[in-house]
């Protein structure tokens, strides 16, 4: 397994690939890779014959006042994670072999990015979908992996991809959990003992709408109020957002008609994490 770090080294390997008939699969990454991204390598391992990571702590997508420089990074581990998982080539670039100085040129979308997360933090779906369309001209994926757990990012990165007839298959891959429920994050490290217990909170204040939801309930204020209620129970949580949504226009929904995306954005003293589930009515 390769590690390099200019966009020359990965395109040589990838047309190498190619001129052989390969297949490739792209999971792009940030780094400080845990079981939910050794899932997307292990899937995008399954589904082609060559799978590029890039690993990359993409500076655009971080507002003034966020955890661009204290985001972890360890690119030893990271490579180990990926040669286990059947990876092939990591792409780990610095900004400025991203990054002109005077670059000017960004990608975005309207709609999907302005509920939830988007309404949260300005200018942060344009840096992803800046960074990951540049890394889909770099490698020209037949395929590029995301996982479901940011499913706003899911969303528009299909929305971008359809928009713009980029032709790559994106497919999707199921949250990883840790047994106690919490969905599986770079930024759980952030979390000490006493937040870590505090953080479950976030699935089992979901789990209760899921429940509600079987149970008959269809009404997005009930099932809020469901889910505010658990997390008010935490003393080290504060709501974000707590939102019900369409799944595919992400527009917020008085009542659960058809698929649907439950989304909650809670801090735990000051890490901000995410999680939700989508429930489709058959
Ligand atoms: O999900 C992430 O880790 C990032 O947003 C991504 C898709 C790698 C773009 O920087």
């Amino acid at each position: 397994m390769l590690v390099v770090h200019s966009i020359k080294e990965v395109k040589d390997a990838v047309s190498a690939w190619r001129k052989e008939g390969l297949t490739v699969g792209l999971v792009p990454t940030m780094g400080y890779l845990h079981e939910g991204h050794a899932s997307l390598v292990k899937k995008s391992s399954d589904e082609n014959d060559r799978v590029v990571v890039s690993v990359f702590v993409n500076p655009i997508q971080f507002g003034p006042n966020e955890d661009y420089d204290k985001y972890p990074r360890d690119i030893e581990s990271d490579s180990k994670l990926v040669e286990a998982a059947g990876g092939n080539l990591i792409f780990n670039p610095l900004n400025e072999e991203m990054y002109a100085p005077d670059f000017s040129s960004f990608v975005d979308t309207a709609g999907v990015t302005e509920g939830l997360c988007g309404a949260k933090r300005p200018g942060h779906f344009r840096g992803v979908c800046t960074v990951v369309t540049k890394l889909f001209n770099i490698v020209c994926p037949d395929r590029a992996y995301f996982g479901e757990k940011d499913a706003q990012q899911l969303a528009v990165i299909k929305r971008i991809v359809r928009d713009l007839n980029i032709p790559v298959e994106i497919r999707p891959c199921p949250i990883i959990r840790e047994q106690d429920g919490l969905a599986k994050s770079s930024r759980n490290t952030y979390l000490n003992d006493r937040e870590r217990k505090a953080a479950l909170v976030l699935s089992r204040s979901l789990n209760k709408a899921h429940n509600a939801i079987e149970k008959g309930e269809r009404n997005s204020d009930k099932l809020k109020a469901v889910i505010t209620e658990e997390i008010l129970n935490e003393p080290l949580a504060k709501i974000d957002y707590v939102e019900i949504s369409d799944s595919l226009s992400l527009k917020p929904v008085d009542s659960i008609k058809k698929s649907v995306l439950v989304a909650i954005a809670v801090y735990i003293g000051k890490t901000r994490l995410i999680d939700n589930f989508t429930f489709e009515i058959k």
